[in-house]
């Protein structure tokens, strides 16, 4: 591969994908230097697929509960991932835990977008709106984003980038969500561009 061609890139989801939108969105229009080759989803319902598919982006639904055992699993997943030349994940909504057989394969070159100011509000079952729903109960006054490289615990590992969002009289979980969203919708892409550029300079070195 030579220096100057995109990096690849696979989103993996669960949901929405208003993430993965973002970041297709940035890569078709020139400011990650990047493509996204694959879109994995645990779930076949996630409407970001729909959004792979109007992208022409081919797309896999991969559950452990498909599979023997997590071996088997992860054999296939990781077999996905090479058949598509896979450079860097992003994480965008996606719920379940990445299996320690995929960190290891690539190392700092998965990276997870969370709707809160980490170390605060993470962990198992902190997502979406139970998030933003603890943040309130709590009565923060600010919460935000954090994008981070992703490890064998959930949300964990090295931060890459934080924002913070305030919270603001009469916010309900909806209203936070989506002033939160909106930042994330700048920040995830910009922190893939970086990466992207980081990765093309390595490949010449
Ligand atoms: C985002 O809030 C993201 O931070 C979190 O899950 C949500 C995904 O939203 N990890 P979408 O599927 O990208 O719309």
């Amino acid at each position: 591969m030579n220096t100057r061609s995109k990096v690849t890139l696979a989103v993996f989801i669960s949901g929405s994908g208003s993430n993965l939108q973002a970041i297709i969105d940035h890569c078709a229009n020139g400011v990650i230097a990047g493509s996204v080759k694959l879109v994995v989803s645990s779930r076949d319902d996630a409407y970001g697929l729909v959004r792979a598919q109007k992208a022409g982006i081919p797309t896999a639904i991969h559950r452990r509960k498909d599979f023997p055992d997590g071996a088997a699993a992860d054999a296939h997943l990781l077999n996905l991932l090479a058949q598509h030349y896979i450079e860097l994940i992003a994480l965008a909504g996606f719920l379940k835990m990445v299996p320690p057989a995929i960190i290891r394969a690539y190392q700092n070159r998965i990276v997870n977008i969370h709707p809160g100011l980490l170390p605060k509000y993470g962990g198992k079952g902190m997502y979406g709106h139970f998030v933003h729903e603890a943040v309130l109960t709590a009565k923060e006054p600010e919460t935000g984003v954090t994008i981070h490289i992703v490890d064998e615990m959930y949300d964990h590992g090295r931060v890459l980038v934080q924002k913070k969002v305030p919270v603001l009289p009469g916010d309900t979980p909806d209203t936070l969500a989506s002033r939160v969203l909106s930042i994330e919708h700048t920040l995830y892409p910009q922190v893939i561009k970086d990466l992207c550029e980081t990765i093309i300079k390595e490949r010449s070195q």
